[in-house]
């Protein structure tokens, strides 16, 4: 099984996915924080994540997903969406974007630290 490394501002988490399972799929399973304003179906940029290391191994994307990005914040040529992305066999390396994790933490209130 592919070991997934997502990265954080301030923690990096190695865990296994599944071949076939998407990112998002898989940070929702291991409470990562990636985004999905959407629900993962390609409407939104809010998954939008940085493939570090594993690029490269990963199919093209498909037209919707680069449309979809175009709207995206900080696109880099190694930017994908979490819930377009489906893992193969290899191990990837993804850094959640800022633009994900403002997504997240609207998504999930409770999870912000009271201001200090
Ligand atoms: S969750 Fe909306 S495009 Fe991925």
């Amino acid at each position: 099984m592919p070991k997934i490394t997502f990265i954080e501002p301030d923690k990096t988490i190695t865990v296994e996915g599944k071949a076939g399972e998407t990112l998002l799929e898989i940070a929702e399973e291991h409470h990562v924080k990636m985004g999905s304003a959407c629900g993962g179906v390609c409407a939104c940029s809010s998954c939008h994540c940085w493939i570090r290391e594993g690029l490269k191994t990963l199919p093209e994307m498909e037209e919707s997903e680069e449309d979809r990005l175009d709207m995206g914040f900080d696109v880099r040529p190694y930017s994908r969406l979490g819930c377009q992305v489906k893992v193969g066999t290899h191990d990837l390396t993804v850094e959640i974007t800022e633009e994900s994790i403002t997504t997240w933490y609207n998504e999930h209130p409770d999870e912000r630290k009271p201001a200090s």
